[in-house]
């Protein structure tokens, strides 16, 4: 078990009082792989939000060093770790978001398919105790392959008789974070101005920026579209080559999933006009699951928008898209089912 002193029960009651006389909102999240190469990043950056109140890293090692460490940053959060299996229940018990980097990332020459056989066994376990301990949650689900581990989630959630399609969220805003840098680099634009549509899934040719759609609108030739999309749909691959096998991108995608949970945790509180890039169920197309823009409410993804107009080059990508989403999604449905 982790140390005491790391999950002292009496100040964290004087900090909750505390809280609770300010009436700041708080929100409960867990993150599960914590101790990871993106868990660390997002525990620093979620410990930073000002809408935690409660922070539960698990992991199944070195959750308690992680926790120690981010536990003295001098921000509201109370952070309590979590390690190994019998701790699951505990990490996930009374949580508001649940934030999954949990599994094995890629090594240069493999596909984030590859990771299948290792990370859906894991998603299955993760979702099994959420499933259990906190069934109306809002789920992150960063684990690799996306395309299938959110399937892998929905089912499990359906055989548990919990599952809330609103409430399961695939992230894909690190493609979204890549297409607004690479075409602001090409516009000469602050990236923060930049707002790129990246729909469809979250690996190779199932990512497909909408650049006819690009905030403030601009148009690209033709060798600027294939270079861009191109660029964002290799993002990933790019990172993984860089880093020679010590891993794939961790430091953007706490980024990304920190602003997402960020999303998210506005939308739980009631903000309006929250609207994100995410892989959920859909009905924009004739798959089960797709990335498209949500709008984000108390109620999770509570509008999944239409795809809009799209020119001839993005409509032969859409087609190419779904021919392997359809596959992935396939077999993720499948690892639960058969
Ligand atoms: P990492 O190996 O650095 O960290 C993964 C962590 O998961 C480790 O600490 C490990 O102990 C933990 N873990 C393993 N099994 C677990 C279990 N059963 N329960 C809880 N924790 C468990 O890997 P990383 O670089 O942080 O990447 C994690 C995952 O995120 C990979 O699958 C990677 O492909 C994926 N990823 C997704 C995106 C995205 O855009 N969705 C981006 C980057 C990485
Ligand atoms: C990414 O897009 O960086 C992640 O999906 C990790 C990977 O394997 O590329």
């Amino acid at each position: 078990r982790i140390a005491a002193h790391l999950n002292p029960p009496n100040f964290e009651l004087r900090r909750e009082e505390c809280r609770a006389k300010g009436g700041a909102p708080g929100f409960k999240v867990a993150i599960l792989g914590a101790a990871g190469g993106i868990g660390q990043s997002l525990a620093l950056l979620m410990k930073m939000n000002p809408l935690v109140s409660v922070l539960h890293l698990y992991d199944v090692v070195n959750s308690p060093g992680v926790t120690a460490d981010i536990s003295h940053m001098d921000t509201t959060a109370v952070v309590r770790g979590f390690l190994g299996q019998p701790q699951l229940e505990a990490a996930l018990t009374g949580m508001d978001l649940v934030v999954i980097p949990a599994g094995v990332p890629r090594k240069p020459g493999m596909t984030r398919d590859d990771l299948f056989n290792i990370n859906a066994g894991i998603v299955r376990t993760l979702c099994e105790g959420v499933a259990k301990c906190c069934p109306n949650v809002v789920v992150n689900l960063i684990s690799n392959p996306v395309n299938s581990t959110v399937p892998i989630a929905a089912e499990v959630f359906k055989k548990a008789g919990t599952y809330n399609p609103k409430r399961l969220l695939g992230v894909t805003a690190l493609d979204v974070t890549r297409a607004n840098t690479f075409v602001g680099e090409v516009l000469g634009l602050d990236p923060k101005t930049v707002d790129v549509p990246v729909v469809g899934g979250h690996a190779g040719v199932t990512i497909l920026p909408l650049l006819s759609q690009v905030k403030p609108p601009c148009s690209f030739t033709p060798e600027e579209t294939e270079y861009l999309t191109k660029r964002i749909q290799d993002g990933g691959t790019e990172v993984v080559q860089a880093k020679a096998g010590a891993g794939s991108a961790t430091l953007s995608m706490a980024y990304a999933a920190a602003k997402f949970a960020d999303a998210c945790l506005r939308g739980l509180k009631g903000d309006a006009g929250v609207v994100e890039c995410a892989f959920v169920a859909s009905e924009v197309t004739e798959l089960p699951f797709f990335a498209s823009k949500v709008r984000l409410g108390r109620a999770g993804a509570e509008e999944v928008y239409q795809l809009g107009p799209l020119n001839e080059y993005e409509r032969i990508g859409l087609e190419k898209a779904k021919k392997e989403l359809a596959e992935s999604i396939q077999k993720g449905t499948n690892f639960i089912k058969k």
